[in-house]
C-alpha cells in the first residue's frame, strides 16, 4: 500500500478519539508511514464526509459512534460479522465503494481471552443494554463458547429484537430489566448501555455476580468509572474496561488493511499509563 495512501476515524465528537495515535503506534512498529486524521462528521454530514475523504485518497475508515449503522447501511460489501451486528467499524475502500467490517467482537473477545488470558467457554453471562454496542459483540461473545447469554435492556422490546436477531434461542434470551435481583448470580457480565457517558450510575445488585466473575465495560476512561466500581465493590475478580478492546478491534483493522500483525500490548500498556497520568492530574 502506498505511503499517502489515507486513513481515518469518522465520529461525532471525535476529538479525544485515540484511534490516530493507536494506528500511528502500529505503523511505527512495523515500518508503515500512514496518515491517519479523526474526521468530525454529523450524523446528517456523514455520507458526504466520507465520499469526500476517498475522493482524497481515503482507502480505510474506521468508524464509531454515531455512524456504525450508518456506514454499515451504505457499504458496497458487508462481512458476515458486520451482517450479523447490523453495523461496521472498519471500511476498506474496494472498486465502486466500501466494503464494511465489524471488528468489535472479535477485539473484544481477543482482549478477554489472549490479554487477560481468560476463558469465555461455558460461563453464564449476562448483557446490560441492547444498543449499537450490544450488538456488535454479542454474536461474537457466543461464537466464543458461552453457555448462555442473558440481555437485559431498559426497554425491553430492543433486548428481545436483539435475541431474535442473534437466532439462537437456546442460549440467547431476554429478561427483564426489574428483575435483575431474581436472575441468580452470572459468571460474566457486560456492560453495554451508554449511561457511563452521560455520567449515570446504574443501579444494579450485587447477587448478579458469582465468585468467579468477569466484568467487562465496553467503554473506557471516565465513562467505565461507575460500573468498573460497581463490580469491584460487588467483589468481582476480574475487571477490565473497553480499552483492551479498543487496541484490538484497531489491530484487526490494521491487519486487514496493511496485511501485518502487530503488537498490542505495548500500546495498550502506553494508553494504561496515559489515563492513569490524567486521572492523577499528572
Ligand atoms: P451504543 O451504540 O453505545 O450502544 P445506543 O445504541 O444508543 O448506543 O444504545 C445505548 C444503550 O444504553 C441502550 O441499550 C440504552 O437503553 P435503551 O435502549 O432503553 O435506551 C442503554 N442506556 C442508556 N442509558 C441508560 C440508563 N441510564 N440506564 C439503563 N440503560 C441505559
Amino acid at each position: 500500500m502506498s505511503s499517502t495512501a489515507r486513513y481515518a476515524v469518522f465520529g461525532h465528537p471525535v476529538a479525544h478519539s485515540l484511534s490516530p495515535f493507536i494506528h500511528a503506534e502500529f505503523g511505527r512498529q512495523v515500518g508503515i508511514a500512514l496518515r491517519y486524521d479523526a474526521i468530525e462528521a454529523t450524523i446528517d454530514g456523514f455520507a458526504a464526509a466520507l465520499e469526500r475523504f476517498a475522493a482524497e485518497g481515503g482507502v480505510g475508515a474506521n468508524i464509531t459512534l454515531p455512524h456504525k449503522e450508518a456506514a454499515f447501511a451504505l457499504c458496497r460489501e458487508r462481512s458476515e460479522r458486520a451482517l450479523r451486528a447490523g453495523a461496521a467499524n472498519t471500511l476498506t475502500l474496494i472498486e465502486g465503494g466500501w466494503r464494511g467490517d465489524n471488528t468489535d467482537g472479535a477485539g473484544l473477545v481477543r482482549d478477554i481471552t489472549e490479554r487477560h488470558r481468560l476463558d469465555l467457554r461455558g460461563r453464564r453471562a449476562l448483557m446490560l443494554g441492547a444498543g449499537g454496542a450490544a450488538r456488535g459483540v454479542a454474536p461474537a461473545l457466543l461464537d466464543a463458547g458461552l453457555e448462555e447469554l442473558v440481555i437485559v435492556n431498559r426497554s425491553p422490546e430492543r433486548a428481545d429484537a436483539l435475541v431474535d436477531t442473534l437466532g439462537d434461542p437456546g442460549r440467547a434470551k431476554s429478561r427483564y430489566w426489574a428483575d435483575l435481583g431474581e436472575l441468580g448470580d452470572f459468571e460474566l457480565v457486560v456492560n453495554a448501555t451508554s449511561a457511563g457517558r452521560s455520567a449515570r450510575s446504574l443501579d444494579l445488585p450485587f447477587s448478579l455476580v458469582s465468585p468467579r466473575c468477569l466484568a467487562v465495560d465496553l467503554s473506557y476512561g471516565e465513562a467505565a468509572i461507575a460500573f468498573t466500581a460497581w463490580a469491584r465493590a460487588a467483589g468481582c475478580p476480574h475487571v477490565i474496561d473497553g480499552l483492551g478492546m479498543l487496541v484490538e478491534q484497531a489491530a484487526l483493522a490494521f491487519e486487514q488493511w496493511h496485511g501485518k500483525r502487530v503488537e498490542t500490548e505495548p500500546v495498550y500498556q502506553a494508553l494504561k499509563a496515559r489515563a492513569a497520568g490524567l486521572h492523577t492530574g499528572d
